[in-house]
């Protein structure tokens, strides 16, 4: 009798898998809905170091006719933009295709840690894309929308300077024409767009049985706007949330709201970056009080009497080096915890009376 060939042994695929769809289930019960999302966003955008961010309610209704695939129309409708002037590095890119799996870990001053703050964008949608540099991505986790997508390969990379994607699948990439980007060349920042969830897509999507109208945004930019000032006081690099709505015909969109740092100056810059320096300190006992003051200035555009405020924040943060003794302490414990930890607090009050400061 013949003995059996090694080839005669069949490997049946039997790794052990995530869901995908319940793992983002799952984040999503841990984020709140609201200016969370938009949060998140922000945060992710300080972290790449960017100064500038800009949150667009699209209402516009996009082309249908040249997408990658004919399911794709459906995502043609109203959206939230978000666009930062940082680009994503190769890292980036891997980071933000891991759910868990932060790229930041030795990193302290970085805020992002868990890997997850993103994901907390599928509660607006089913498929999150976004531009950065030469490249577009596109995520479908239901593996239901994109050409040639399966629940182990959710998504796709398209680098569309040099594919021409514009010219081929003009309806596709159209919508990412916003902010600087011209789908043409490489783009100097990032643009996200999440369409939103329609009631009949939340019906049958495996994410969220929620659905998102145009005005649930805009209360979420407005209710953000009010927050605005608390947003940006502990950011290390933004130093602008602009809001903008792009009305339906329009062909720029509009500013409705903006918050800032006001008359920035390399000692603000200074002072917002003193946890960055301090990180990277190997050979100091260092352990600091901090103070500064910054003054913010709030503007509301869209009504017919424009609105203008100033806040001033005093600020104090207290810092330690990695390598003072609290500092040793807290890299002990990161090694323990598996958590990064720079020893670190930062407090602040307002000192303006803002009643008397509308102007
Ligand atoms: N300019 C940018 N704007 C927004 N996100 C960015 C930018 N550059 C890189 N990212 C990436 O976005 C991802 C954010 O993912 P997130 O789930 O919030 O995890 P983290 O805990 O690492 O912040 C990170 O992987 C980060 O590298
Ligand atoms: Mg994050």
């Amino acid at each position: 009798m013949d003995s059996p060939s090694p080839e005669s042994i069949f490997l049946e695929d039997f790794g052990q898998k995530v869901d995908l769809t319940r793992r983002i289930r799952e984040v999503l019960l841990n984020y709140p809905e609201g200016t969370t999302v938009l949060k998140e966003l922000i945060q992710n955008a300080d972290d790449a170091g960017a100064t500038k961010v800009c949150l667009c309610l699209d209402r516009r209704n996009h082309g249908t006719e040249s997408l990658l695939s004919d399911k794709l129309g459906q995502w043609q409708g109203p959206a939230l933009l978000a666009y930062n002037d940082a680009v994503f590095s190769e890292e980036d890119f891997v980071s933000i295709s891991r759910i868990g799996g932060s790229g930041k870990h030795g990193q302290a001053w970085k805020t992002g840690r868990f890997g997850v703050g993103f994901n907390s964008v599928y509660h607006l949608t089913d498929l999150p894309s976004f531009v950065s540099g030469k490249y577009v991505v596109l995520f479908d986790p239901q593996g239901v929308y994109l050409p040639n997508v399966s629940a182990s390969n959710p998504g796709k990379r398209i680098e569309y300077v040099s594919s021409s994607a514009i010219s081929l699948y003009k309806d596709q990439f159209f919508p990412y024409c916003a902010f600087g980007c011209d789908m043409k060349s490489p783009f100097h920042g990032t643009l996200f767009r999440f369409p939103l969830r329609s009631a009949d897509q939340a019906a049958s999507s495996k994410l969220s049985k929620q659905g998102y109208l145009e005005d649930d945004i805009s209360s979420m930019l407005v209710q953000l706007y009010e927050e605005g000032v608390f947003s940006l006081l502990f950011l290390k690099s933004v130093l602008s949330i602009e809001m903008y709505e792009w009305d339906v015909g329009m062909s720029e969109p509009r500013k409705t709201y903006s918050c800032s740092v006001n008359a920035v100056n390399s000692d603000t810059i200074w002072h917002r970056q003193a946890l960055l320096r301090l990180s990277k300190l190997t050979d100091s006992n260092d352990s600091t009080v901090d103070t500064f003051s910054l003054e913010f200035l709030s503007e509301a555009v869209n009504d017919s009497h424009p609105q203008k405020r100033t806040d001033r924040f005093y600020i104090v943060q207290r810092l330690s080096s990695p390598s003072s003794r609290i500092g040793a302490f807290a890299a002990k414990a990161s090694k323990d915890f598996d958590v990064h930890l720079l020893p670190w607090a930062s407090v602040a009050v307002c000192i303006s009376d803002n009643s008397s400061k509308v102007m």
